[in-house]
């Protein structure tokens, strides 16, 4: 069979990596792909803005793909595969819809507490009045969240009313994240550990993805600027059965049937954010589709065929059948451009990516790489998502570090604590 795969990141070269496994398929396109994803054997990169979608529906009628999988969120809510459905095409992901539960954090906020869903306490500001309204309703640190995709860049944590004021001042008016500021969110700030729980959805059943850890802040340590994730391990330790349980019955499935019953039938991934709080677990967050990073450390366990289980979801057959894992854990650390994430230079050339792709139970994933002649370049701010997979986590991060110092650009970065707090336990 012929597969689409729509995106061109760190998690989307960790699925075509993982799709080229499944014997079912004889060819992969990518759309618009990176110099990692264009260089796997039988895969095909399809150039394309990342954002114009009539285009995007152009590319896919022109290939007639046997499957579409779609990687990144503006898709999905821009309403690609509404889209694709239309024209007769297999597509795994949720509807423009359904989608909603990541692209408005109002939406998901409302939907929450209509379905008694634990989330932080909030209030929803479209304009300067409601947040002067709410702000005295905050005590300590706010987290001011802007209503719509911002690329991991809308979610700002304030130490005071006044700072969170100015912050959510800043994004109403359009000038910090532009039209995803619209509206903002305003949260009370929790405090616990953040874990990636994942499941894939058929609209009604559920298979859970194994558990993830994503690290959010730039700097060692858990300091700095939120960034799209600069590095993520997976291993059953994060969560046992019982957890995993409860978060089943007290979270997923009340989503599943709730999305259901607002006639917005949730099909594909849904990723939940979490923080282990004092108080029990609580939503920070839903997304529509695979995490970046995490879905490089969750995919580099996988050993059963992915295409079946997307496959699954979209026929309406989800089984906990659909996976099986390794019991190894896998570590992804991020190695990104000087600066990320303001401001940073792309067009840097890197080296030793022979050499590191060389190591065995290591896959360099690429995310922003390209190519000028025979150079491959930084085309982004996270470049590469180095990802091993060991007996242990130890062992995985060891694999890891050693790949990423072979590797060199001008002004990379990375965290060098990446599962640091888990060997601690
Ligand atoms: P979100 O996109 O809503 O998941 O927010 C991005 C990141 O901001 C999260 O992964 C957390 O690290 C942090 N965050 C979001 N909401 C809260 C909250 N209510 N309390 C503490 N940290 C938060
Ligand atoms: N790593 C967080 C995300 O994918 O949104």
């Amino acid at each position: 069979m012929k597969v689409l795969v729509i995106g061109g990141g760190g998690r989307e070269h960790a699925l075509v990596w993982k799709i080229a496994q499944s014997p079912r398929v004889s060819k992969i396109y990518c759309t618009p792909g990176n110099a990692g994803i264009c260089a796997e054997p039988g895969v095909e990169c399809i150039a394309w803005d990342g954002k114009d979608l009539d285009t995007l529906l152009g590319i896919a009628s022109n290939i007639q793909p046997d499957l579409i999988v779609v990687g990144p969120e503006l898709p999905l809510a821009q309403g690609v595969v509404d889209e694709l459905n239309r024209r007769g095409m297999r597509v795994f992901g949720p509807t423009k819809a359904a989608a909603q539960l990541e692209a408005s954090k109002g939406f998901a906020k409302e939907f929450m507490r209509r379905h008694n869903i634990p989330t932080a306490h909030y209030a929803v500001c479209p304009n300067e009045t409601e947040l002067r309204a709410a702000l005295p309703h905050f005590h300590g640190k706010i987290v001011v969240k802007a209503d719509g995709l911002a690329a991991g860049k809308g979610v700002v944590i304030a130490n005071s009313r006044e700072e969170a004021s100015d912050i959510a001042l800043e994004m109403l008016s359009g000038n910090l994240v532009g039209t995803a500021g619209a509206s903002v969110v305003l949260e009370e700030f929790l405090e616990g550990e953040e874990l990636s729980f994942l499941v894939l959805s058929d609209g009604e059943h559920v298979a859970p993805l194994v558990p993830a850890q994503d690290h959010k802040r730039v700097g060692e340590g858990d300091t700095g600027a939120n960034t799209g994730g600069m590095g993520a391990y997976s291993t059953s330790a994060l969560l046992d059965p019982q957890m995993q349980e409860w978060l089943l019955t007290h979270i997923v499935r009340p989503v599943i049937a709730g999305m259901k019953a607002e006639d917005a039938e949730y099909r594909g991934i849904l990723y939940v954010g979490l923080m282990m709080t004092a108080r029990g677990p609580q939503v920070l967050e839903f997304n529509c589709r695979f995490g970046d990073p995490e879905n490089q450390a969750v995919l580099m366990r996988l050993e059963s065929d992915i295409v079946d289980a997307f496959e699954a979801s979209i026929d309406g057959r989800v089984s906990d059948g659909d996976f099986r894992w390794s019991a190894d854990p896998a570590v992804c650390v991020v190695v990104a451009s000087g600066g990320y994430p303001s401001t940073f230079e792309t067009g840097k050339k890197i080296s030793g990516l022979a050499e590191a792709d060389a190591v065995p139970g290591v896959k360099v994933f690429h995310a922003g790489t390209g190519h000028v002649d025979a150079d491959i370049v930084t085309t982004g701010g996270r470049v590469l998502g180095v990802t091993a997979r060991g007996a242990t986590l130890e062992e995985a991060l060891r694999m890891a570090y050693e790949t990423v110092e072979k590797i060199k650009f001008e002004g990379m970065q990375y965290r060098r604590d990446i599962g640091a707090k888990a060997l601690k336990k």
